[in-house]
């Protein structure tokens, strides 16, 4: 028989959260699912509950990070986390159309991407420690390897989670607290979709989600996939500055609007 588990999900409502989500739907299960879009979160709640979970979702806008963290804390009163992924996350990069990144963006990829997971992550592991240990999963991204002058809000949000995860993982290990960063490359979500050019080595939602699902399960500190970009982070890393200056700002990169972009809504929980 499975171990019973109460995780919570962010960014449930769809792309890797919602493969995570299902992935971890059983009986036995206690779930926690956070998004913006009710009706997306809904549908995965749904699938979820006919696996056999029972589910808790939330409507919150995680660039509020107070009302993050009394929700956070609110729901864990209830479910007593033993693992928690923070996989909620939005990209941006400037548009070829552009002189430079709008600064609301930058601000919000900031507290969406960076401030408000690392709150979360010591919230969770102050109540996981009392409890004699727990497990935390951030979701980075392989942006956070290199300079990339078309998306510096994003690539700096993403380098800021990772310092962040590798200090907090040596922090907390005495604690029983093991946190793991997973760097995925590019996968097939609506968040890659809107990039104008090609995705190299694209992988599925649900490939992801079997990543981080391993990671977690192997206490794996940092894990990057798929495996060609491992092989770049060394290449990047091996390159003097100019070349690497000459290559990045030679890239082309644009985007397309972010489609439906959900209202902000206030912290709301459904049973
Ligand atoms: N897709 C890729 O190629 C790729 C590559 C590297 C890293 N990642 C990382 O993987 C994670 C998941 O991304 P994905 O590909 O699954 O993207 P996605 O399909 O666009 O899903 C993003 C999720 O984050 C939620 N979210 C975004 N902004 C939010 C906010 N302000 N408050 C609360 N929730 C918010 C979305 O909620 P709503 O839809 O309900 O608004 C959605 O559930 C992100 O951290 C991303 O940076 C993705």
């Amino acid at each position: 028989m499975t171990k019973p588990i109460s995780i919570l999900i962010t960014g449930a409502s769809g792309g890797i959260g919602k493969a995570l989500a299902c992935d971890h739907a059983r009986p036995g299960s206690s779930l926690a699912l956070w998004g913006r879009n009710a009706g997306r979160l809904r549908d995965v709640a749904q699938i979820c509950r006919e696996r056999g979970a029972s589910v808790l979702t939330r409507e919150i806008d995680l660039a509020d990070g107070p009302m993050a963290l009394a929700a956070f804390r609110a729901d864990d009163d209830k479910l007593h986390f033993d693992t928690v992924i923070l996989c909620a996350g939005l990209s941006d990069m400037k548009t070829a159309s552009e002189k430079t990144e709008r600064a609301e963006t930058v601000l919000e990829l900031g507290l969406v991407n960076y401030a408000v997971p690392s709150a979360l992550t010591m919230a969770a592991a102050d109540r996981m420690q009392a409890r004699g240990g727990g497990r935390i999963a951030l979701i980075g991204s392989v942006a956070a390897y290199h300079d990339l002058p078309f998306a510096a809000g994003y690539g700096g949000s993403k380098a800021g989670l990772a310092r962040f995860a590798s200090s907090a993982r040596m922090a907390l290990a005495p604690l029983g607290v093991k946190v793991v960063l997973i760097a995925p490359g590019f996968v097939d979500t609506d968040m890659s979709r809107r990039i104008i050019g090609p995705r190299p080595f694209l992988v599925t939602p649900e490939a992801a989600s079997r990543h981080i699902i391993a990671a977690l399960a192997h206490n794996k500190g940092e894990t990057i996939f798929p495996w060609p970009f491992r092989l770049l982070r060394l290449i990047d890393r091996l390159t003097p500055g100019i070349i690497r200056r000459v290559i990045m700002t030679r890239i082309n990169a644009d985007q397309r609007p972010r489609q439906g972009d959900s209202t902000k809504p206030a912290s709301k929980q459904t049973a």
